[in-house]
């Protein structure tokens, strides 16, 4: 599995090129992970196409590697053969590579009855706590112990079906509690579920390999265990918020758009934004066109939700474009408690933004200016990226190595829709 060794490089973007052309959209990072995990539970082999080459997916790949699955990947195609397993713990280095790993706990807790590996910890995002995970799995009779950092998580009976109310829709903790209970003994029935489309992505690639599971996509999610699961293939979803980056790149250098393999329904929440903020967007089911304006408006509140809310992951690409709109738009961050940490290197580049605890308030500037900036975070990064379209001169972009975790090559999928980036060796 070659690896993009993309640590100390850099984008550097030369701005004001309007955004135009048609776009294939990648598969969704956010969906491919989990489908990996649950390649786990199958006694076969399953090939997964539309899969983004990114370096959270190697990593998924390496994890799987490490249980004793057989991965191989040509060009958006992986193929992973699950029929035996060698191991159940996830070694620390590989946890550290990627805070989501923990959704492979309820795949190895679902195959074999036993998993250890590493507390995920914090991120860039803030504390990335997971008790919601852990009470649901010992709900399910999971034990967990955890010591110096690692859960030893044990199920010496086998999983046994549970009715689970989550206090807060958790997308990894749905994913995690629907993975468990694929095999488990009995049925589970997961209340208050997060409704994110990776959560229905995930269900149907499930019950592709026989699982039993329905409501998917609502906030009740039922899951009927079953004795195995078999192969099959299966092709990943759109990802969402690739397809938000690209429409807030050409409104914000007032360009045109064509996005291909989109779901408009996927971005039901954020397509009035770029409406309000006065571009035309014509949402197709598998495509959408958006033709920015000049110069962009404000839009009064954007408060991140639980989906069908506006997504978090949306938040910093949808403040880069507003950070050149006419007047003053206000962000209310409700998911994540770190998430404004691309505020200061917008700022760097001339923008008006006044962030404090979940609220930031943007006004709107006449001019961005090209700077040395850092991505901050996978998002944050993108945001970044997409702010240096439209500022006047040379932006250098580092640490683009967080980028390169969800965007496959950005950079030339921005030149390809008429940017100037290039990506060089730091
Ligand atoms: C998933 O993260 C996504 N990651 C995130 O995308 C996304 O921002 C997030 O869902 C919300 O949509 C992947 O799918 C790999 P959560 P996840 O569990 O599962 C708190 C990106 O940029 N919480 O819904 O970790 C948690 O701290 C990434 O692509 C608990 O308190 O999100 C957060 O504040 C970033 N206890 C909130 O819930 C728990 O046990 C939402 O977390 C679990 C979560």
């Amino acid at each position: 599995m070659k690896r993009r060794e993309s640590f100390m490089q850099r984008l550097v973007i030369e701005g004001e090129k309007r955004i135009s052309g048609e776009i294939e959209v990648q598969g969704a990072k956010n969906s491919a992970l989990p489908l990996l995990a649950g390649c786990v539970l199958v006694k076969g082999e399953i090939v997964l196409h539309n899969c983004p080459r990114l370096s959270d997916v190697f990593a998924a790949c390496r994890i799987l590697t490490c249980l004793g699955c057989r991965c191989r990947s040509q060009g958006n195609t992986v193929t992973v053969k699950s029929y035996e397993l060698t191991g159940s713990s996830v070694p620390d280095e590989l946890m550290r590579e990627m805070r989501s790993s923990i959704v492979f706990l309820g795949a190895v807790l679902g195959r074999t009855g036993e998993c250890s590996l590493s507390f995920p910890g914090g991120c860039e995002l803030g504390p990335r706590p997971i008790d919601m995970h852990i009470s649901a799995l010992k709900q399910m009779g999971v034990s967990i112990k955890e010591e110096h950092g690692v859960l030893s998580c044990s199920c010496a009976r086998g999983l046994r079906g549970a009715k689970i109310s989550l206090s807060f829709p958790s997308v990894g903790a749905t994913e995690n509690i629907m993975l468990a209970a694929c095999l488990a003994k009995g049925d589970t029935v997961i209340y208050n579920a997060a409704r994110e489309p990776e959560i229905s992505d995930l269900a149907n690639f499930l019950n592709a390999c026989g699982a039993r599971i329905s409501g998917h996509g609502s906030s009740t999610v039922y899951i009927t265990g079953v004795k195995s699961l078999h192969g099959c293939e299966y092709s990943v979803m759109p990802d969402r918020i690739a397809a938000c980056t690209m429409l807030a790149a050409a409104a914000v250098t007032n360009g045109e758009i064509s996005l291909k393999n989109a779901r408009s329904q996927d971005i039901d929440s954020v397509i009035p934004v770029f409406d309000q903020m006065g571009c035309t967007v014509y949402p197709y089911d598998d495509r959408i066109y958006l033709c920015g304006k000049k110069p962009l408006r404000a839009v009064k509140t954007i408060r991140t939700m639980p989906y069908p809310g506006f997504p978090t992951d949306a938040q910093a690409i949808i403040m880069a474009a507003l950070t050149k709109a006419q007047g003053t738009s206000v962000i209310v961050e409700n998911i994540f408690e770190n998430r404004y940490r691309h505020v200061d290197e917008l700022v760097r580049m001339g923008a008006d933004i006044k962030a404090e605890g979940k609220v930031a308030v943007v006004e709107g500037v006449k001019r961005l200016y090209g700077a040395s900036v850092r991505a901050t975070d996978l998002r944050g990064g993108a945001a970044l990226a997409v702010a240096a379209l439209a500022a006047e001169g040379q932006t250098v972009l580092t640490n683009v190595k967080l980028i390169d975790r969800g965007y496959e090559e950005i950079e030339k999928q921005l030149s390809l829709a008429g940017a100037s980036v290039r990506r060089e060796n730091s």
